[in-house]
C-alpha cells in the first residue's frame, strides 16, 4: 500500500507520517518511509536515535553518486548523462531502520515536467518511480505542499493521497486547490486528515467546508506534540492521544483500501 502524504506548510505532515509508519510497524507490516521534503526531519519525528540520524543523508544531496549513476556532476546543465540511472541499489544501501520502520531521505523531489533537465533530478525522478513500482507492504512518503510535482507513477501506483489540514480556510483552500491539481492528473483516491483539532467545532467545520474529499480522521491539538520535539522523542510514544488517533486512521485506510492484514 502506497501513502503519500501532503498539505500546506507546517500543518502537520511530518507528525502523520511518522504516526501512521509506527502505527503500521506495530501492526506487523513492513514499513518503509520516505522524506521527500527539502529539508528533511521525518527521522526526528520518528525518534531515531543520534547515531541513526548521523548515517542518513539526503539522496538529492549525494552529488559523488549522483555523479556515479548519471555519468555528470550535479549542477550541469546541457551535456550528456544518463537520464535513467540504476537506483535499485537505493533503498536498501541509503536507508536506515528502526523499530521496523526503515527510513529512507530523498531530499527534494520535483517529479514533474516543470524541473530542471539535469542529473539530479533524473536521478531522483528514477528514484521516486522505482520506489512506487516496489513490492513493498507499505509505503509512506512525507511529500510537500501540492501534487503538480508528481507525475504519471504517482497517479498509477499511489493507494491513497492524504491532504494534511488545519481547521482553517486558508489550510482548507490550500486542500482545495491540491484536489483541482491531483483531479487535473487523474488522482481521485483522496483523503483529508485534521489535525490540530481543539474541539468538536472544529471538526463540524472541517467537514462543513471541506472541499468534497472525504474525511479520514482528526487529530488532537496536544502540547506535548511539541514537547516530544524538544525531547527528540517519537510523538506516537510521547503523545498517547494522537498515538490512539493515529492507529484508529491506520485502521481506517486499510477498511478504505481493503488492505486488510
Ligand atoms: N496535533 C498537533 N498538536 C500540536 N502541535 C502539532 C500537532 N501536529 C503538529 N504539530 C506541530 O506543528 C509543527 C509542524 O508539524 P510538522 O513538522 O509535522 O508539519 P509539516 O506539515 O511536516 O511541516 P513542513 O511543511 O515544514 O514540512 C511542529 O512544530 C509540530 O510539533
Ligand atoms: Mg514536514
Amino acid at each position: 500500500m502506497k501513502i503519500a502524504i501532503t498539505g500546506k506548510g507546517g500543518v502537520g505532515k511530518t507528525t502523520l507520517a511518522a504516526l501512521l509508519a509506527q502505527a503500521y510497524a506495530e501492526m506487523g507490516r513492513q514499513v518503509l518511509a520516505v522524506d521527500a521534503d527539502p529539508s528533511p526531519c521525518l527521522a526526528g519525528a520518528l525518534g531515531f536515535p543520534e547515531t541513526l540520524r548521523e548515517q542518513l543523508h539526503p539522496i538529492a544531496e549525494m552529488d559523488d553518486l549522483i555523479e556515479e549513476r548519471t555519468g555528470a556532476k550535479p549542477g550541469t546543465v546541457g551535456g550528456f548523462f544518463t537520464i535513467n540511472p540504476r537506483v535499485d541499489d537505493i533503498p536498501e544501501r541509503f536507508s536506515v531502520l528502526h523499530r521496523d520502520v526503515r527510513l529512507l531521505e530523498m531530499g527534494s523531489v520535483d517529479i514533474g515536467g516543470s524541473g530542471c533537465i539535469c542529473p539530479e533530478s533524473a536521478m531522483l525522478k528514477t528514484l521516486f518511480t522505482h520506489l512506487l513500482f516496489r513490492k513493498d507492504d507499505i509505503l509512506i512518503l512525507d511529500m510537500y505542499a501540492g501534487v503538480e510535482h508528481l507525475g504519471r507513477a504517482t497517479v498509477d501506483f499511489v493507494d491513497a493521497m492524504l491532504v494534511v489540514v488545519e481547521p482553517t480556510r486558508r489550510s482548507l483552500g490550500t486542500a482545495a486547490q491540491i484536489k483541482k491539481l491531483a483531479n487535473d492528473i487523474g488522482l481521485s483516491r483522496l483523503w483529508l486528515v485534521g489535525n490540530k483539532i481543539r474541539n468538536t467545532d472544529e471538526v463540524d467545520f472541517l467537514s462543513n467546508e471541506t472541499p468534497d474529499i472525504p474525511i479520514l480522521g482528526t487529530l488532537p491539538a496536544d502540547l506535548a506534540v511539541q514537547e516530544a520535539d524538544r525531547l527528540g522523542v517519537a510523538v506516537y510514544d510521547h503523545v498517547p492521544a494522537l498515538h490512539q488517533a493515529a492507529t484508529i486512521m491506520a485502521n481506517s485506510l486499510l477498511a478504505e483500501l481493503n488492505n486488510d492484514l
